[in-house]
């Protein structure tokens, strides 16, 4: 197991394959101690980490908490909605106090675009980017990426679909860079208004039709319709966007056999995949829940040996 590249993670596009591969290695010896009676190791014993959340979670914050916990970690956690944020304190003295109580690692999310890397910039602390805005969300992307590793062997000419929110979406983002690094073919598949604009520079394609798009893929990642970052209407109506884009059985009959089914949470059920689909045999949502504890102790694990 090698450290990474980088004091910090931020985003899968400051990583390296070399990187990604001993996460891979460090969560799968990570997923053995979780099989076990007794799920703790003490490779964190002395290190504190905050957790600071200025936007609803519950995948990642407990996900990072439990990894926390089975590492022996000290773990403080913030929560901007009972904090001194909401009497004017600025975001950056709110870190400096968090970090003058003896903390080494911060697990950060936050609204604003890039605001993991100024807090990474402005302290000296190792910050983890738990989703920033509409820019990165980097440990769902490398748990997305080891779920289908897990599945498929490799990633190595995988063909994947991105069905849905493309526009507002950080796992998206993280995705394309991190299945681009692996190796994967990725196809996104959206209404055109839901379509970043220069998004097939990064050298993914896009297909409208998702009926023409299932008959490609191998494993289909489905995200989230965004509607609290929607501040315009991007599809006429939700019952066009159901009949078009929703994830359904109907829609799925002409599709690969072994095709999977991957969802980072939380679901619209009914929207943007129907409720069967989400919930079937070939589905890995909660495969992704299960190996998040790992991989985000891994991740931990591997930045604490950095510093
Ligand atoms: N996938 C994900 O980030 O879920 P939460 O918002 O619940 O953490």
């Amino acid at each position: 197991m090698s450290a990474l590249s980088q004091k910090h993670l931020l985003g899968i596009k400051y990583l390296k394959n070399a990187d990604v591969e001993s996460i891979f290695n460090t969560t799968t010896e990570f997923k053995k101690v979780l099989q076990r009676k007794i799920k703790k190791v003490p490779s964190l014993r002395g290190e504190t980490i905050s957790n600071i959340f200025f936007e609803n979670s519950t995948r990642t914050k407990l996900s990072f908490e439990l990894a926390q916990k089975r590492l022996s970690a000290d773990i403080i956690n913030f929560s901007h909605t009972n904090s001194s944020v909401k009497k004017g304190e600025s975001l950056l003295d709110t870190v400096t106090n968090i970090l003058a109580m003896k903390v080494e690692m911060i697990v950060w999310r936050h609204w604003q675009v890039g605001s993991a890397n100024f807090i990474a910039q402005h302290t000296k602390t190792t910050v983890i980017n738990a989703g920033d805005g509409t820019n990165e969300h980097p440990t769902q992307a490398l748990l997305d990426a080891y779920s289908l590793h897990e599945k498929f062997g490799s990633l190595k000419g995988l063909n994947v679909l991105i069905l849905g929110d493309i526009l507002h979406s950080r796992v998206a983002m993280s995705n394309i860079y991190c299945l681009k690094m692996l190796g994967a073919n990725i196809k996104l598949c959206c209404p055109k208004t839901l379509l970043p604009k220069h998004i097939t520079e990064l050298g993914v394609s896009y297909e409208e039709d998702l009926n023409k798009a299932l008959l490609w893929a191998d494993a289909v990642n489905v995200l989230r319709i965004q509607l609290e970052r929607q501040n315009q209407a991007y599809f006429p109506s939700r019952e066009e966007y159901i009949q078009h884009w929703s994830l359904t059985n109907q829609k799925l009959n002409r599709s690969k056999k072994n095709m999977v089914i991957l969802h980072p949470g939380p679901i619209n059920r009914g929207l943007e995949i129907q409720s069967t689909v989400a919930d079937a045999e070939n589905s890995l949502i909660l495969n992704q829940v299960e190996n998040g504890v790992a991989v985000r102790m891994a991740i931990m694990y591997l930045l604490s040996k950095q510093a």
